[in-house]
């Protein structure tokens, strides 16, 4: 595999909003973040991802870019970002924005110009049709639920696309001009000393060339968007597009890029993360989206620690020999990783945070962290839906109410998945709103912040910021740097129920990541003779001819000879 600059670094995720305020608006900034950057660099980790900060009504909480060259006002300025991108320069680390293009704002002066002239060059910026009978052109139901469709106010059956919510377009890829105003966008920020990006919802740009109705998969008749995308056609211009992108502005820049894919043919991986690929990186989500299902976040399952080593070991495979996955095990739009993959009882368990850190850490791949994480950040409560921000987990409600759940079961079933869960303030001290802002925050914090915050944990041996820590300077050490980050990767005894255990190999060296995921023993038989113990989350691992014994939730790195 070629060597590039990005696969030893380890990644964190910023969602700027909750991470931290600096003036007191109950809103995170571009200031506060430059205040936490030695936080971050203590942590170990290079590559930071800022969620959208351009400028945006914030209808989906940023990914509705109103001014692409232009930093909301709620974040800061230009000159913070320039600030922000200088700070972390001098500490060795690197910024990626989210490349948000498969839409943009109603409120971007291109919609508004389309709006006013849909016939004209801006309303092909976007996509508008015609109805039929007073109904919407097609029935596809968009990501957030309802149709894809809304009407052109004061146009009689005029409609444009929007796969998310209505007040963000689609942009019509389809017309060159629009790539070439993304393709300028891009080198723009680029030049400016951006690092590359996280390329938001991507796969939606290509679409078919016929739009055709599909038979409703749900009570309100409609049918799932995503069907579209698997269209030869769609598929065609998407990949056309994607290089486009590669060619014209990330490879130019040798950028860092990590696409947000989801339902990739693991016969197209090579093409997307392989050599010469359209990106760096592309996440892993099988973990993520294990259980659920098509009615909605109401009918998913919850997943257990089996499978979510079951996903990572699958995707692990899969990637081998052709390119990095990004390895989550939260992000600002799914759960918090603990609470989705720890049994409940073990959620807030220190113990079991680590030994879930460890797998995700040692994996082959590109370990993402995404804020709060590195604190064992757990969901949050909801008292009731009015308290619920996001427009992602209200049509989700809806979408439980409308199969007959009482309004108490609909909150019970959909909060565990709710994006709000992740979005809560960063929890830095047990202080006012928990450090993150001197004034009130504009979701509140999770009530176990007196317990939870990175006070507590700083410095504190056994914590779960520290093992972070130690887990990210393991995979640093140019000891074991080939085997942990361009090494091998084998289960071990993968059967074995509670037990998530692999070997890491490459440049001479064997190292076995043993994590108990569980909580009763779990004992092993060392593939090879055992060598030095390099890591233990909690004590020591108990090793005697050859078995290691490792106590309830608890994770060991050990070398084999
Ligand atoms: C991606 C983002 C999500 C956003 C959506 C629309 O999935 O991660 O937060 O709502 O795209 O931009």
């Amino acid at each position: 595999m070629e060597r590039k600059w990005w696969q030893d670094k380890v990644c964190y995720q910023i969602w700027p909003k909750s991470f931290q305020d600096s003036n007191g608006d109950g809103v995170g900034d571009i200031p506060g973040i430059i205040a936490r950057l030695d936080h971050l660099k203590g942590l170990g980790v290079d590559i930071l991802w800022l969620s959208p900060v351009y400028k945006s009504p914030l209808a989906d909480q940023g990914y509705d870019i109103a001014d692409y060259r232009g930093i909301d006002p709620r974040f800061g300025t230009l000159e913070d970002m320039d600030r922000l991108l200088a700070e972390t320069k001098r500490r060795g680390m690197y910024v990626i924005m989210d490349l948000v293009a498969n839409h943009c704002s109603d409120e971007h002066p291109w919609f508004r110009k389309a709006l006013a002239d849909p016939e004209g060059p801006y309303g092909r910026y976007f996509y508008f049709r015609k109805g039929e009978n007073g109904a919407p052109p097609t029935n596809w139901r968009g990501y957030f639920g309802g149709s894809v469709w809304s009407p052109v106010p004061g146009r009689k059956d005029l409609y444009y696309l929007h796969l998310f919510c209505e007040k963000q377009p689609d942009l019509n890829w389809q017309n060159p001009a629009v790539r070439r105003e993304v393709m300028e966008m891009v080198n723009w920020w680029l030049d400016r000393g951006v690092a590359g990006f996280r390329i938001d919802a991507i796969v939606n740009i290509g679409k078919p060339e016929r739009w055709e109705s599909f038979a409703p998969d749900r009570p309100d008749g409609l049918a799932d968007c995503r069907k579209m995308l698997a269209d030869p056609v769609a598929r065609r211009r998407l990949h056309t597009y994607l290089g486009q992108l590669r060619d014209e502005a990330f490879a130019p820049h040798d950028a860092f890029t990590v696409g947000e894919v989801f339902d990739t043919d693991p016969a197209e991986l090579s093409l997307f993360i392989g050599r010469g690929g359209f990106f760096s990186s592309m996440f892993g989500f099988s973990a993520a989206c294990w259980g659920k299902s098509p009615k909605g976040w109401y009918a998913a399952k919850k997943p257990g620690p089996d499978d979510y080593r079951d996903c990572a070991f699958a995707s692990a495979r899969q990637a081998a020999g052709i390119g990095f996955l990004s390895n989550i095990i939260e992000n600002h739009d799914e759960p918090r990783g603990v609470s989705h993959y720890l049994p409940e009882e073990a959620a807030s368990d220190p113990r079991a945070q680590k030994a879930l850190a460890a797998v995700q850490m040692l994996l082959p791949g590109l370990p993402f962290l995404y804020q709060g994480q590195e604190i064992g950040m757990t969901n949050t409560v909801f008292p009731s839906i009015d308290g619920v921000d996001d427009v992602n987990t209200r049509g989700e409600y809806a979408a439980a109410l409308a199969a007959g759940l009482s309004p108490a079961e609909a909150l019970a079933r959909v909060a565990p998945m709710s994006r709000d869960n992740a979005r809560t303030p960063v929890q830095w001290t047990d202080g006012h709103a928990a450090g993150f802002t001197a004034g009130t925050p504009w979701l509140p914090v999770n009530p176990n912040y007196t317990r939870v915050n990175v006070q507590a944990q700083d410095g504190v041996a056994g914590s779960v910021l520290e093992f972070y820590k130690q887990l990210i300077s393991l995979r640093k050490n140019d000891k074991y740097k080939e085997a942990l980050v361009w090494g091998g990767f084998a289960p071990v005894h993968q059967e074995q129920p509670g037990l998530a255990a692999f070997v890491r190999d490459g440049g001479g060296r064997r190292l076995l990541v043993a994590s108990n995921l569980s909580g009763g023993e779990q004992r092993l038989e060392l593939p090879g003779a055992a060598g030095a113990v390099l890591l233990c989350s909690d004590g020591a691992p108990a090793l005697a001819h050859g078995v290691l014994t490792l106590a309830p939730w608890q994770a060991a790195v050990v070398e084999l000879a």
